[in-house]
Formats: structure tokens, C-alpha cells, sequence
């Protein structure tokens, strides 16, 4: 018996099929279908954490009670190998998301943007361990390695692509940006691969970057994953009015949104670099990629110099 038999034996579960999810993931991701103890075949997902990146077993412990109305966490394995077992939500938002109309597109947003407002209006005490994001250089450094392999590689990709958002960082002084927000408890990492549709209810995985910060630090991880101007534009603003409790000044709201979507595209940019390096992703859709995040932190660069000169 596998040791993940054993623990779904503990669980009255009996494990009858087991795939691996193939993708660049940080641990052992598997699909399985099991039997419940009231005879039902039901699909589950059990996540086994490489060592070094087991912070979600963490805060899975910190903030329970937080996350549950948002995540469907069956169990916990905290002793070697640690893992998760949760239902198995059917494919993330990101496969269906850009086959929609533009009007199924802003509906299935709007109920995204309920739930970020639900997490971030979480009234938990935000506890003493939990860490607290702030901007820092990681991602740009890390973007810049990732665009200068691309040149090597690729030559429809442009040597001064680095330097633009190195400027950007300069000029903006992003990397010692400090929020304007209240501080939020915020997922950390909400793209559209961890985000999912399922029983009319959206629902959130992989809480391993889960922090205190800003809560524009969600929305613009999910903005950097629309490819779209206009809806990206509907985000801010829907997400403005969900706020309204918060009383933030617009101001305040639209630079913590500007400086978090500059260091989350380019976070991504470098992340999708990785993913094309990988072999997941076509060089026709990186090169799309590619230039529409660069367009976009020109765009925001820009504009955030200009309101605020
Ligand atoms: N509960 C779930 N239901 C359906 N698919 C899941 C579930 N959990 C994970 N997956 C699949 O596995 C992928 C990676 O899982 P995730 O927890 O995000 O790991 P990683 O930290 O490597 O990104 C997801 O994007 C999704 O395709
Ligand atoms: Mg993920």
C-alpha cells in the first residue's frame, strides 16, 4: 500500500484511480478518484509539497478559518511528505476565460471580484506570524535575467526591453513603495490558474503566498492575466465601488493599483519567460505575451508620472 493509500484508508476513503497534473508546479500534484465511506465515487486533489516550498501547509494552520469559506480543503497532512486533499474543482478560469463573450467575460469578474472583496473585508485577526508583502527588486531582477536569455534565444525580442523596466523601476522608486491601502489579508497569487468556477460559487487554491498588503496586490495579479485594456479597466473600477466600506481616497486606490500591476506584470513577464523556457508555451504566444506586458508597464509608467507631476 502507497503511503497515499494509507492516508486516504484513514480518511474511510478508497483510492481507485490516480493521475499525476502535468504542469510546472512546485510539488506532486495528482487527480484521484476515490470511494467515500457512504459508497460514493468522488473526484479529489491531493498537492504533496516539495520541501522547500511548503509555506501553504503554514498558513493553511494560520488562517483556517479564513480561507475555508474560500477553499475546498478536505485535509491536512502537517508530518512528512505534507500535502493537501481538496475537492477537485473541475479546470481552473484560466482554459475557459478568453473563449468567453465579452459580457460572459465581465459577469464571471464581477463574482471574482465579490469574493476578492469578501477575503479582504475578512475581519480574523490578522495574526502576528503572518508575513506582510511589500515591493521589492526580486522580480525585476528576475524579469531582466529572463528577458536577456530571451534575446539570446529569440530574435524578435528587443534588447532594450530590460532597460525600459529598469527606468521604470527608477523613476516610480517602486521598490521602496509603500502602500496607500489598509492593509488586507490578500491569497498572494490569484491568476487565473488558481482560480475556479464551480456550484455558482468562485473558489481560490494555492495560498502559498498568502500575506498581509495592499488589497490591489490581488487584483492586479489577476489583471496581468486578462490581455485585455478594457476589462483590465473594469476591474479597477468595479473593484473600486466593492470597497466603498474602506473609504479609501481614489487616489490612494489608483497608485497602490499602478504599482502593484507594474511589479506583478513583471513578475509574470519573467514567470511566463520560465513557462515558454519549460516548453509549455509556443514562441508565437510568448512573443504576445511578451509585448503586451511590456505595452502595459510603459502604459501604467506613464501614466502614474504624469498624474503624479
Ligand atoms: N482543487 C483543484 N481542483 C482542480 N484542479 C486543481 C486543484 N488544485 C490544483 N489543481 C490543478 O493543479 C494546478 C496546480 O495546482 P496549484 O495548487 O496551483 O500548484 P502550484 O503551486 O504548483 O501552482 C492548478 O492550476 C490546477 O490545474
Ligand atoms: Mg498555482
Amino acid at each position: 500500500m502507497t503511503h497515499i493509500e494509507k492516508r486516504l484508508t484513514e480518511k474511510n476513503m478508497k483510492l481507485l484511480k490516480m493521475e499525476v497534473i502535468q504542469g510546472a508546479h512546485a510539488g506532486e500534484i495528482y487527480r484521484l478518484e476515490v470511494l467515500t465511506e457512504n459508497g460514493e465515487n468522488t473526484s479529489l486533489i491531493y498537492k504533496e509539497f516539495a520541501s522547500e516550498r511548503n509555506n501553504e501547509v503554514e498558513i493553511f494552520s494560520m488562517l483556517s478559518s479564513c480561507i475555508e469559506p474560500f477553499s475546498k480543503v478536505i485535509t491536512l497532512w502537517a508530518s512528512h511528505p505534507q500535502a493537501i486533499l481538496i475537492d477537485d474543482l473541475g479546470s481552473p478560469l484560466k482554459n475557459e476565460f478568453s473563449l468567453l463573450s465579452a459580457q460572459h467575460k465581465k459577469a464571471l469578474l464581477e463574482k471574482v471580484l465579490k469574493r476578492f472583496a469578501a477575503l479582504h473585508y475578512s475581519k480574523v485577526n490578522i495574526r502576528e506570524g503572518l508575513k506582510v508583502h511589500t515591493l521589492n527588486s526580486v522580480w525585476l531582477e528576475w524579469a531582466k535575467n529572463q528577458l536577456k536569455r530571451l534575446c539570446y534565444e529569440c530574435s524578435w525580442a528587443e534588447s532594450n526591453w530590460s532597460k525600459t523596466i529598469e527606468q521604470t523601476y527608477t523613476k516610480l522608486n517602486v521598490t521602496n513603495y509603500k502602500q496607500k491601502c489598509p492593509q488586507v489579508i490578500t491569497h498572494g497569487d490569484p491568476h487565473l490558474e488558481n482560480i475556479f468556477y464551480q456550484d455558482s460559487q468562485v473558489w481560490f487554491i494555492d495560498w502559498e503566498w498568502a500575506a498581509k498588503s495592499s488589497p490591489l496586490r490581488d487584483i492586479t495579479i489577476l489583471c496581468q492575466d486578462i490581455y485585455d485594456p478594457n476589462l483590465i479597466q473594469f476591474i479597477s473600477t468595479s473593484y473600486y465601488k466593492k470597497l466603498k466600506n474602506l473609504a479609501i481616497p481614489f487616489e490612494d486606490y489608483l497608485q497602490d493599483f499602478n504599482y502593484f500591476y507594474i511589479d506583478h506584470t513583471t513578475m509574470m513577464l519573467a514567470w511566463e519567460i520560465e513557462k515558454f523556457f519549460l516548453g509549455y508555451t509556443s514562441e508565437g504566444q510568448i512573443q504576445e505575451i511578451v509585448e503586451f506586458k511590456i505595452n502595459e508597464i510603459i502604459k501604467v509608467t506613464n501614466e502614474q508620472i504624469k498624474w503624479s507631476t
